[in-house]
């Protein structure tokens, strides 16, 4: 763990419900400015870091915003119309990522800090990525190291979920591509009977005989027809599936869990205690602690867990990042 005496200030852009943000004040950082356009994501936000962030980040000039040490973004993932060979600035410009490169060009933070799905490593046939490397590295002159796609289970959460991730230091710094490693794997694996919830939940997160049967018929259609895709009941021993953005393919992730708080509702339910994760049990998969607070509907918290991070695994990347400022003095150590 970077010294808790390290302090840095950073930038949360895009920023959900601050899984980025958590992270980077786990390690000492210190959040100047945030934005986050959904009102739904910005309420959760609010209730857990005391600060409403900026809507809209294409609406803000960008010499408002305050100086600060390092960029994070989840920018979300859009294709660029490139008209040259390899796609630079302007052909970005209109996009999320734009709006990144904007702030960077214009407040020139010392490192950036990217987290993306992994589709984006070959979108376009790879087109999107390279012109974002581009832009990086030619147009905006930082060091960016080759990207890498980083499973959130090897960090101990209980989630297969896979994201690409990629940092980068201002040019003048004399930080060298080579000087950054991205962490090893941690050797303490955590299985989903780990995170499930201690008590009884509401019968509520059960599926209707109903339903699940609807589901059975399904997988089987899709079994014959040889298609994998359908529910899946989780071994409490094994990880979940990666929570889909925008809370969607909850189905993907039940668990059997017998334990009913009311048995008058045991009629409306399947009989084999087949549920859904709740909200607080997606936090903990996306390796929140409990003290996070969820003040919003279960569509929104699936959807706002489903959008957010893995805690842990940006935590990991972060840390590397900020030890390798620390050890350059380009942070700032609090006395
Ligand atoms: C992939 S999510 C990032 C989630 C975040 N990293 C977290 O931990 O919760 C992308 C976010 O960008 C937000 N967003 C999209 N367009 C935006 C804009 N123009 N200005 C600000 N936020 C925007 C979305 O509402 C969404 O919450």
């Amino acid at each position: 763990m970077v010294s808790p005496g390290s302090s840095f200030t950073f930038v949360d852009l895009f920023a959900g419900i601050g899984g980025i943000r958590k992270a980077f004040q786990n390690l000492g950082g210190r959040c100047v400015f945030s934005s986050e356009i959904d009102p739904f994501a910005r309420k959760t936000y609010c209730a857990n870091f005391d600060e409403e962030p900026f809507g809209d980040i294409t609406k803000i000039n960008k010499c408002d915003i305050p100086d600060h040490d390092i960029l994070a973004a989840g920018f979300p993932c859009q294709a660029f119309s490139i008209a040259g060979k390899r796609g630079g600035f302007n052909d970005t410009r209109g996009t999320l990522f734009f709006e990144v490169a904007d702030i960077l060009k214009v407040k020139k933070a010392k490192a950036f800090f990217l987290e993306n799905v992994k589709g984006l490593a070959n979108h376009k046939q790879g087109k999107t990525l390279e012109t974002i490397l581009n832009v990086l590295r030619n147009d905006l002159g930082y060091v960016v190291p080759d990207p890498k796609i980083i499973n959130a289970r090897d960090y101990g959460v209980p989630q297969n979920r896979e994201r690409i991730f990629i940092v980068g230091f201002r040019g003048d710094l004399g930080i060298k591509a080579e000087d950054f490693s991205y962490p090893a794997a941690v050797n303490f694996k955590k299985s989903l009977k780990d995170i499930l919830e201690d008590k009884p939940v509401s019968f509520k997160y059960y599926l209707s005989s109903k339903y699940l049967e609807c589901l059975q018929k399904h997988k089987n259609r899709n079994a014959a027809k040889g298609n994998g895709f359908g529910y899946e009941i989780l071994d409490p021993d094994s990880v979940a599936n990666a929570l889909v953005v925008g809370g969607m393919g909850k189905e993907r992730n039940l668990v059997r869990d017998e334990r009913l708080e009311n048995s008058v509702a045991y009629e409306k339910i399947n009989k084999d205690g087949i549920r859904k994760m709740t909200p607080r049990e997606w936090a903990r998969v996306q390796g929140f602690p409990d003290s996070f607070k969820i003040p919003v509907s279960d569509s929104q918290a699936y959807k706002q867990f489903g959008n957010s991070v893995a805690v842990p695994a940006v935590q990991a990347v972060a840390e590397v990042l900020i030890k390798l400022l620390n050890d350059r003095g380009l942070t700032t150590r609090r006395i």
